[in-house]
């Protein structure tokens, strides 16, 4: 089962990630969990998440790129659903083996993420954190999906990128 944890602050205006979203929706075994709209006060119901990530063998963290990071409610979520004893420490064992796979839209575009660019930095320099937090928590981290220049791309640059995350979830889903 392929679970798809959609953390997008404002879903019903989201162009990028909801293209990825649309073209992996009617894949088998496949479910979505939209955070936002599940938890519009953001109070997460962790024995729900974590019966969910128990069902599936592959995560997938979708969502635009907030300053460089998380959307807060998935940092939230990491800390409320990722708890010790149970996806790290002793005996905390869930989610060993399970592959993540970070999906993301990024305002900026590629050029704007090197040393000449806005961003002054690789896109890559962001990723640490995210994937240790998977790595820590014994999942298999998998190369991420962005979509550079979420405003800017057009319709079928990014209909091929969506077509090109849907091909990666069904890899994914096939090795498990
Ligand atoms: C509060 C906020 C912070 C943002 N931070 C970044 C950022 O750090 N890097 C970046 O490339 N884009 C950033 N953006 C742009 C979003 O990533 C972009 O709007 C989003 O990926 C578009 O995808 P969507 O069509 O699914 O909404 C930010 C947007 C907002 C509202």
């Amino acid at each position: 089962m392929i679970l798809v944890l959609y953390a997008h602050p404002y879903p019903q205006h989201s162009r990028a990630c909801k293209a990825l979203l649309n073209a992996v929706s009617n894949l088998p075994d496949l479910e979505t969990r939209s955070l936002y709209d599940l938890y519009p006060d953001f109070d997460i119901d962790i024995a729900a998440e974590q019966a969910a990530l128990l069902r599936a063998d592959t995560i997938v963290w979708l969502h635009p790129i907030y300053w460089y990071s998380v959307p807060s409610m998935l940092k939230h979520w990491f800390d409320v659903v990722l708890l010790r004893g149970w996806a790290y420490g002793n005996e905390g064992t869930a989610l060993h083996g399970k592959q993540c796979l970070w999906a993301v839209s990024a305002g900026g575009d590629e050029q704007s993420y090197s040393a000449s660019g806005m961003h002054e930095q690789p896109f890559e320099n962001f990723v640490a954190p995210i994937e240790q937090t998977a790595r820590f928590c014994g999942m298999k981290w998998h190369e991420l999906v962005v979509v550079h220049g979420a405003h800017t791309v057009d319709d079928a640059q990014l209909a091929a990128m969506a077509e090109k995350f849907r091909t990666r979830l069904i890899e994914l889903g096939s090795q498990t």
